[in-house]
Parts: C-alpha cells; structure tokens; sequence
C-alpha cells in the first residue's frame, strides 16, 4: 500500500521517513484555497446536491458513475468527464464534488478557473518562465478541472494556449473534467482541434443541459 512516504538512506543515521505524495496533495490543495476553494471545508458536495429536475439526476447520476469507473478508464482514451449548457445548473458544483473525492483519494486534482487564469497567463505572456510553469502545470496534473471553460470574449491566443494544455493531456491520456456553458456543438464551432479532442475524451460521461432559466438552480 502507498503509505505516502518514502525513506531515504542516510549514511550516518537511521532512514529518515520523509513524506512525498502527502507533500504535494499538501500542496494541490494549497492552490484550491488559493483560487478561493478549501477543500476541507467546500459546500460543494455530492451530499449537497439536490435531485430537482431531471437534468440534476442525469447529471449527479453521471458525476457518480465517473466517480465509480474512475480507477478502470484511467489510463483510457475516453478518462474524462464534461457537463454543459444552462447557467446555474450546478456543472461547477459537481466538478468540484468529484474533484475533491479524488483529492481524498490522494488523486491530485488541478483546478482551473478557465477566464482568471487565462487571463493572467496572456498577460504574463513575456515572461518565459511563468508560461512554461503553469501551462505544464495544467498539462501534466493527475486530473485536470477546467472550469467555465471559454467563458468571455475567446480569441487565436485563448485557443492556442487551451491547445497546448489539452493536446498534452490528451496525447497523455491524462483526464480532464470540463464545464462549460457551451454545447459541444458550439465548442466545435471554436475550434474544432480542441472540441473534438474534448468530445473524444468526455465521450463516455457528458451531459448537456438544455439552455432554459428552468434549469438554473439560482432561480428556482
Ligand atoms: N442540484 C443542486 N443542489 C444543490 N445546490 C445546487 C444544485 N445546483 C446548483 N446548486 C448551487 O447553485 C449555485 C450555482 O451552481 P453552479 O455554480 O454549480 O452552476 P453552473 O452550472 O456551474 O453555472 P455557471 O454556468 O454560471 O457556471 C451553486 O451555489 C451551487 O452549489
Ligand atoms: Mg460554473
């Protein structure tokens, strides 16, 4: 079993019990509280979510089903999940549910918020070394939650930066969960590289929620 530790040799003592993955679980989930989620304490829960509609069961019912299947499509083409449409159907909500499971498990979910951090990676743009950091750090993450993904205005720079993100991650075989307001159609309509990467990954656990203020929890 993985303890989390490993020991290292010392010459002159006993192994020196030194922690690893805990180490960087640690510091994963200092990037959520950074980003405004405490994992610890996060009201966005499986155990939170209501079944109100038939969107909300379909989607809790998916979110679920990944969870489960999680272990066995790993490592597969189709390791990924995407739920999309109606504002404030609870897609946020659900993502982070299941990324926070998987972060108790010791799984190292990365959390993109996709317009903040977009946003300051153009703007940091000139500077090499922050672009090569964090584009590998959402490139190479165990899982990767890319949250809201092209929300705002996209343009040539948007897509090429979630290009590179994705295509490694999808060359990889590394997962994703997405959530979007767009259709995939609509993603397509984007660019069609990254939406059919996309589509091809998720394909196994999408739900698109159909566009109508019905469906928007906030208003109910
Ligand atoms: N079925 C539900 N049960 C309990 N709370 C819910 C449910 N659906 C949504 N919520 C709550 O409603 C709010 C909006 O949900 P959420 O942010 O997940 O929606 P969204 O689909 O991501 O919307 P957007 O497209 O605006 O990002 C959140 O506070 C969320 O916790
Ligand atoms: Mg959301």
């Amino acid at each position: 079993m993985d303890t989390g530790w490993i020991l290292v040799e010392r010459l002159d003592s006993a192994p020196l019990a030194k922690s690893c993955e805990c180490r960087d679980i640690e510091r994963v989930k200092n990037q959520w509280k950074a980003a405004g989620i405490n994992p610890e304490k996060s009201k966005q829960t499986f155990g939170n979510f209501q079944v109100w509609n038939d969107y909300s069961q379909k989607s809790k019912d998916v979110a679920t089903t990944y969870y489960k299947d999680f272990q066995n499509i790993r490592s597969s083409r189709r390791n990924s999940i995407m739920l999309c449409g109606q504002v404030g159907s609870g897609k946020t909500h659900l993502c982070i549910a299941l990324a926070l499971n998987f972060l108790n498990k010791n799984i190292k979910v990365v959390y993109m918020p996709y317009r903040d951090i977009i946003t300051s990676i153009k703007q940091n743009m000139l500077d090499d070394e922050y672009y090569k950091n964090t584009v590998s750090k959402y490139q190479t993450s165990d899982v990767l939650l890319v949250d809201d993904l092209f929300k705002g205005k996209i343009n040539d720079s948007d897509i090429n930066i979630m290009f590179e993100i994705l295509n490694y991650r999808y060359l990889n075989h590394l997962p994703i969960i997405v959530s979007t307001e767009f259709s995939v159609e609509k993603l397509l309509t984007f660019d069609e590289g990254i939406g059919s990467r996309i589509y091809e990954m998720c394909k196994d656990y999408i739900v698109e929620v159909d566009k109508g203020k019905d469906n928007n929890y906030r208003l109910r």
